[in-house]
């Protein structure tokens, strides 16, 4: 079950090697070829094991791997990784594309971390901030099913916001074959966004509230913000840059409430408001909790569904990892109170989790399908 594999401490060799398959999946050969190498070293003696010495015992959810590419390329966006820089194509140099040109990045990447050594305690800190805009997709589907279903306005809180670019979902622009979603005119315009079937019919949602909590919000109107969140962005993924950038445009037109909270304080502080959803949402963050927070988050949920009217109903959308293949498949899954009509004809009860859509890691595209009964423990 998910739960488990996220306390697992498999070592820091596993850990990269799963890594480097994440990165090859999700369309970085350069990560992958990092990580790959980084594997075999760990496997021994090396540099890069005495440098990671003090955080071999990390758990698998603390996603050690993704802190340390991060930390890499932050050093390289702060220029202060030269030679690696000419391998890393979000600062104008160009990825390796031979066993040569791997060795000699990875030799580079090594030295970056190695001459900046004093440094990777405050670097690899903290949970990788990693607030694609591409997870807006599935967001934006479900916010139209909820508008669709309660014909209300909605209140959106996210968990785990980190910038809360994602929090701004119904105002991005989305494109797939033979169709298209979002006001036309937003800076922000995901391509391939939806797949699959029965698709959300796109009712535009009035979303009156906006609230985002985070143990480290970012914000991107400062350049330190920008450079944490383009430091987790993979390098050889311009796509990915793009996106970024289109959402701090968004970011800017219209503001959206961080708060520095822990998620399940914030979590325990809503409530049900007559004539509103309200809906809580959160993507890529539930691994961060570890066993018994999730259990109380859960409990959490439970409470402030059993507080829902179909006057004031609570809607919980998760865009999280279920099993199998961590990094790579990330479900859409609801919970509502009440259930809505459709779903009690489906047999389906109040906090019943529903799986809606299937979705790669970054987001992009999301696969929508018959909703089905899934188990909200492996969550
Ligand atoms: C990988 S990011 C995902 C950000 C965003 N949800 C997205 O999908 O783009 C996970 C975020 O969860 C935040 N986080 C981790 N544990 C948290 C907690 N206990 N309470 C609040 N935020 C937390 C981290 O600071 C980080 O910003």
């Amino acid at each position: 079950m998910a739960h488990d594999e996220f306390e697992q401490r498999l070592g820091l060799a596993a850990l990269f090697s799963q890594q480097s398959d994440a990165a090859r999946e999700n369309g970085s050969p350069l990560y992958a070829g990092i990580a790959r190498a980084a594997a075999l070293d760990l496997a021994g003696a090396s540099v890069l094991t005495g440098l990671l010495e003090p955080w071999a015992r990390s758990r698998a959810g603390d996603m050690l791997p993704l802190r340390v590419l991060g930390a890499a390329h932050r050093l390289v966006l702060e220029r202060g990784a030269p030679a690696l820089a000419m391998w890393f194509p979000s600062v104008g140099g160009v990825a390796p594309t031979n066993a040569a040109g791997r060795g000699a990045c990875y030799a580079a990447w090594v030295d970056a971390l190695a001459a900046h050594r004093s440094r990777l305690p405050e670097l690899l800190a903290n949970p990788p901030q990693t607030n694609d805009p591409g997870r807006g997709a599935g967001l934006s589907g479900m916010l139209s099913i909820v508008a669709d279903t309660w014909g209300l306005p909605i209140r959106l809180h996210e968990l785990g916001a980190s910038a809360g670019l994602n929090l701004h979902a119904d105002r991005m622009r989305l494109l797939w074959p033979g169709g298209s979603w979002g006001p036309p005119d937003s800076p922000l315009v995901l391509h391939d966004a939806w797949r699959g079937g029965p698709m959300p019919s796109a009712t535009a949602p009035d979303v009156i509230e906006r609230v985002g909590c985070d143990l480290a919000p970012v914000d991107v109107a400062t350049t330190q913000g920008r450079l944490l969140l383009t430091s987790y962005t993979w390098p050889d993924q311009p796509a990915r840059f793009e996106r970024l950038r289109a959402a701090y445009e968004l970011a800017m037109r219209t503001t959206v409430e961080l708060r520095q909270v822990d998620m399940l304080e914030h979590l325990r502080s809503l409530s049900p408001v007559p004539g509103t959803a309200l809906v809580v949402w959160h993507s890529s963050t539930w691994m961060y909790l570890n066993a018994v927070e999730r259990v109380e988050a859960r409990a959490a949920f439970a409470r402030l569904g059993s507080r829902a009217t179909p006057d004031a109903p609570v809607v919980h959308i998760a865009r999280e990892y279920l099993g199998e293949r961590l990094h790579a498949r990330f479900a859409v899954v609801t919970q509502w109170w009440p259930p809505p009509q459709n779903h009690v004809a489906q047999g389906f009860s109040a906090g019943s989790a529903i799986q809606y859509a299937d979705s790669p890691a970054h987001g992009l595209p999301v696969t929508w399908m018959t909703p089905r009964l899934v188990e909200l423990e492996d969550m």
